[in-house]
């Protein structure tokens, strides 16, 4: 027998049929990325129901030598959760593992486990009047699980930050089927640096979460929300820092160029809001009286149209219209999907106030270099952090991205470390950026992230192929 197949009898015996799926059929579905870029081969689906069946598993992969694809979702957008075609890896799914453990009303925070996906925790918690402040079009597949193995960010970041700064602790399986446990409350734990936090953003490289305790917020007695039309990304940028001198309830401000709307009303039957060759969205959120910051979003749209920092503005007159406007933020990634094709993607990020500079210089260099090529992006412009895109239409596509597509990748990562950005914002690196991670990572930071995985991973087994060149 191989070891692979050592490796299945022994879980099969001691976890049960249930835990550990051998059939292609009941596979097959988790073995390609939502981008239906990398498709790979499992040798099982791993569904353990407990932490202690996860420390079997661990333990048993390491005793095998059997690489482990740590999975949530499956909604990563770099082909980080999907396991390589060698066929020699199994898929650890977490989805079984979805129970809240505890939910504290006073301190805000909500213990649950890492297979529970951020849709149906909202759910709950709004019976609780409670919130998670992070929000992606991927809420309905998304685990809190991968959120935090993404440090994910979303359309709320500019106010309440990304996932890890809502992860007060965790549990997680490391190596050896050890469990680290920094799921108290503790506000103050100063035994030296936090390890934990080698999992926020780890990419199942580390071990594997569990659980997590996450600092909640209120759901808000009050909201406004608007779209806006702007002429250019520098006059949404003058918009933001116009809004945001005005009050502090801003929570989200998305930048939409209008080609991706177009994508949007083409195939998702969406309304158009508004006219304008750019558009913004804007939440706002705050504890004051229902009303109020219509009130705020009002006199603060009118002067900015007055000074032409805005051509246009819709205020929703009702929840109904602000969540249809929000559908349609959401619906952007699958609109252009299914609209245009593939396209190079690109999540990067540059200082806020370099990203109008940072578009003109890209769009004018790849179109200029490339014709026929059409470059746009759109996202969380509050955070400096936008999707661009890079349509190659008419050519033959495999061909395209390994060739011009490749190149064109390194320019649009060559200007924004020009521009002092990162060539992930926040997707992660996963399969897709490694080998531009190699070329462009600074030294430092590749060297320490290689020494802390052969410590921490000395079989490896936790998601190789991923995440570190
Ligand atoms: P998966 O895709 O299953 O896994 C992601 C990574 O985490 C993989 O490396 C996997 O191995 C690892 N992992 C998963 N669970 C665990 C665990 N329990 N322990 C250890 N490692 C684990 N992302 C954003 O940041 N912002 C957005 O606005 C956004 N919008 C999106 C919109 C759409 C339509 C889609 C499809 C995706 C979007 N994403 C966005 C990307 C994606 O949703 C996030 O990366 C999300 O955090 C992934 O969660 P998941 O449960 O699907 O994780
Ligand atoms: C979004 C995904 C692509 O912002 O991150 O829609
Ligand atoms: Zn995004």
């Amino acid at each position: 027998m191989s070891a692979s197949d050592d490796f299945l009898l022994e879980l099969t015996t001691t976890l049960g049929d249930k835990a550990v799926v051998i059939d292609p059929a009941d596979i097959d579905a988790w073995t390609t990325d939502w981008r239906g870029r990398w498709t790979g081969k499992a040798i099982a689906l791993l569904q353990p129901a407990t932490t202690a069946e996860v420390q079997a598993i661990v333990r048993a992969a390491e005793a095998h030598g059997v690489p482990l694809v740590p999975q949530g979702g499956n909604t990563s957008m770099v082909g980080g959760a999907t396991p390589d075609d060698s066929g020699s890896a199994a898929i650890l799914s977490l989805r079984r593992m979805k129970a809240v453990r505890r939910i504290d009303p006073a301190t805000r925070q909500v213990v649950a486990e890492a297979g529970l996906v951020l849709e149906a925790m909202q759910a709950l918690l709004a019976d609780e009047g409670l919130r998670l402040p992070l929000d992606l079009g991927a809420r309905g597949s998304a685990t809190i699980g991968g959120l935090a193995s993404t440090n994910a960010g979303g359309t709320e970041v500019l106010r309440h930050g990304t996932m890890g700064q809502m992860v007060v602790g965790l549990e997680a399986v490391l190596s050896g089927g050890e469990i680290l446990d920094t799921l108290s409350p503790l506000k103050k734990d100063n035994r030296g640096p936090r390890v934990d936090r080698l999992l926020i953003g780890g990419e199942g490289q580390f071990g594997i979460i569990t659980a997590l305790r996450l600092q909640l917020a209120p759901v808000p007695r009050d909201r406004a929300t608007a779209w806006v039309g702007v002429k250019t990304p520098q006059a949404a940028l003058d918009l933001l820092r116009f809004a945001e001198a005005r009050t502090d309830a801003i929570e989200g401000f998305e930048l939409i160029p209008d080609d991706v709307l177009d994508a949007a009303v083409a195939v998702m039957g969406v309304q158009r809001p508004l006219e304008a060759p750019w558009h913004v969205l804007i939440e706002a959120k705050g504890d004051g009286a229902p009303g109020t910051l219509t009130a705020t979003l009002e006199g603060l749209l009118a002067d900015a149209l007055e000074r032409g920092l805005a051509t246009d503005a819709v205020i929703a007159r009702a929840e109904a219209q602000a969540d249809a406007f929000w559908h349609i933020r959401h619906s952007l990634s699958e609109a252009e999907k299914k609209h245009y094709g593939m396209a190079g993607s690109h999540d990067i990020s540059v200082p806020v106030d370099a990203m109008p500079a940072f578009l003109d210089a890209v769009k004018g260099w790849v179109e200029g270099q490339w014709p026929g090529v059409s470059v746009s992006g759109y996202g969380h412009l509050g955070d400096g952090n936008i999707h661009l895109h890079v349509r190659a239409m008419e050519r033959a596509w495999q061909g395209w991205r390994d060739n011009e597509g490749a190149a064109i990748e390194q320019v649009v990562h060559d200007m924004v470390v020009d521009h002092g950005g990162s060539i992930s914002a926040e997707h992660g690196i996963g399969q897709m950026k490694r080998g531009e991670f190699a070329r462009l990572g600074d030294p430092a930071r590749l060297q320490t992230l290689k020494a802390l995985k052969a410590a921490m991973d000395p079989e490896g087994i936790f998601n190789p192929g991923k995440l570190i060149p």
